[in-house]
């Protein structure tokens, strides 16, 4: 099967956890797009969505799906996304799309989140894709020397500018045994502003194509 077609598997079994009248927050990427396709064949069941990104609002709002703002709902029932890596904890690298901010903050506010993804995304140790840090412009140099003093090594997405008008460095060479220790020290160097690592906050449910992973 084609890794576009497990994508579209993964989106469309995701719609099993959706119940009428949900809130529900809505990732960013390819998979997700299949996600949303089938969530607007079911808006009528749905109060709406909280969207992570432009590019998710976009295609909510060019399917009819009402785009709801966070601050309004409060916390969601359910949050779905895509991941670049899984591990087998769930633990996730998230960010390749550069939405890993507003991804970060939807899953916290979530009771459930589901991960869709095609099983070339399931590794057992992750690092192998490039982790994504979202840092405040005037610090991407000083982040930068950060990671390198911890053996990481960073490189600007130069040219890409998030939702939130700031920068992303991809940290290329680590593999990242205790995903949750490296998510807590990172978030701690000043300029950070989001850890394209979801480990203290895992997903609950993976999804690879329509089949759970136990
Ligand atoms: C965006 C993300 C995406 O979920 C991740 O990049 C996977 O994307 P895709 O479904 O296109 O493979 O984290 O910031």
């Amino acid at each position: 099967m084609s890794k576009d077609a497990e994508k579209r598997l993964a989106g469309r079994a995701a719609m099993r956890y959706v119940e009428d009248g949900m809130i529900v927050g809505v990732g960013t990427g390819s998979t997700v797009a299949h996600f949303i396709d089938a969530l607007a064949e079911h808006k009528d069941r749905i109060q709406g969505a909280v969207s992570s990104s432009e590019q998710s609002t976009h295609l909510l709002k060019a399917r009819g799906v009402p785009v709801l703002d966070l601050n309004a709902t409060g916390d969601i029932p359910l949050y779905v996304d895509g991941a670049d890596e899984c591990d087998a904890g769930r633990c996730l690298i998230k960010g390749g799309g550069g939405a890993l901010t507003r991804e970060k903050i939807i899953a916290a506010a979530a009771a459930k989140f589901v991960c869709i993804i095609d099983a070339g995304k399931r590794v057992d140790v992750l690092g192998l894709f490039p982790l994504p840090i979202e840092v405040i412009p005037m610090a991407r140099s000083y982040v930068a020397r950060e990671i390198v003093k911890r053996g990481g090594q960073p490189v600007w997405r130069d040219g890409t500018v998030t939702d939130n008008g700031n920068w992303i460095l991809d940290v290329h060479g680590w593999r990242i045994q205790r995903p949750a220790e490296l998510e807590r020290d990172l978030n701690q160097i000043a300029g950070v502003v989001t850890v394209g690592l979801f480990a203290q906050r895992p997903a609950d449910v993976v999804l690879i194509g329509a089949e759970e992973m136990r």
